[in-house]
């Protein structure tokens, strides 16, 4: 649990999602369409609320949450990366995990627990105020008094500053990790490399072309840059506990 003061001083209370809050994920939500409210009609759906009560459970919580009052002003959801990885917003993805519900009741042995991050995200009104890396260092306190040993999340490049992001990028950028003490690197465990090669790069430029290019494209982002591997590089960051 922990307090932070925005620069407009608003209050927002940061601390684990338990079971009676469970984010409504499902059916292709996302906070950037609706607004997320604690104790809000809209649920999560059976599937999603299933996995996340499981993982509760077992290992204590699936989320750190930002509140402003009751909404829900930013969050860093993670699973142990031996559990079944699904997106909030992506019902099939939830739907098939349902078949691995094994795999989160019964972890495997392991030297080396680390959690995956899902999804980092910040409301609109809400950004400028490194709510990002207040969250991702709240999850690393979480992680370390409960034992894990590191932390993996996915870092895109873009130099696009915050406002873009929300409409494009599917990762937070690098130097938004990079701020919280992530550093790019392999991650064998789940075949991660550091940093995505020519053709992972092409393929990336490709996705943003064809979602809604050039339209939604930063400003500051030329897609014709012949350095475009660079621009469209995945990264896969890491913290070590
Ligand atoms: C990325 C995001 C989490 C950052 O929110 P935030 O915490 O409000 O970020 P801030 O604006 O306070 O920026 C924090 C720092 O990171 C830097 N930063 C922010 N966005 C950046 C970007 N796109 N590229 C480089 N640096 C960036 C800021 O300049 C600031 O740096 P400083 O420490 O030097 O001042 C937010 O924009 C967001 O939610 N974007 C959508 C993410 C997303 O798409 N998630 C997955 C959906 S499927």
């Amino acid at each position: 649990m922990k307090d932070v003061k925005l620069k407009d001083g608003r209050k927002i209370l940061l601390r684990e999602m338990t079971k009676q809050d469970i984010l409504p994920g499902g059916n292709g939500r996302c906070p950037v369409n609706c607004k997320m409210v604690i104790g809000g009609t809209l649920l999560p759906t059976d599937n999603f609320r299933i996995l996340n009560e499981e993982m509760i459970k077992k290992y204590g919580t699936t989320a750190i949450l930002a509140i402003d009052q009751d909404v829900i002003a930013g969050f860093v959801n993670f699973y142990p990366t031996w559990c079944p990885h699904f997106d909030l917003c992506q019902d099939e993805q939830i739907n098939e995990a349902m078949i691995h519900l094994e795999e989160i009741r019964s972890p495997p042995p392991c030297d080396d627990p680390a959690l995956h991050v899902r999804c980092l995200m910040v409301r609109k009104e809400y950004r400028g105020n490194h709510l990002s890396i207040t969250l991702l260092n709240c999850l690393k306190d979480w992680a370390k008094s409960r034992g894990w040993k590191k932390i993996v999340g996915g870092g895109n490049m873009f130099s696009g500053r915050a406002q873009y992001q929300w409409l494009i990028a599917p990762k937070p950028p690098k130097p938004i990790w990079e701020k919280a003490g992530f550093v790019a690197k392999d991650f064998p465990a789940l075949g991660l490399k550091a940093m995505s090669d020519r053709e992972g790069a092409r393929l990336s430029l490709e996705w943003y072309k064809s979602d809604g290019f050039p339209k939604q494209f930063p400003k500051d982002v030329n897609p014709e840059d012949p350095d475009w591997p660079m621009i469209f590089a995945d990264y896969t960051m890491v913290c070590e506990l």
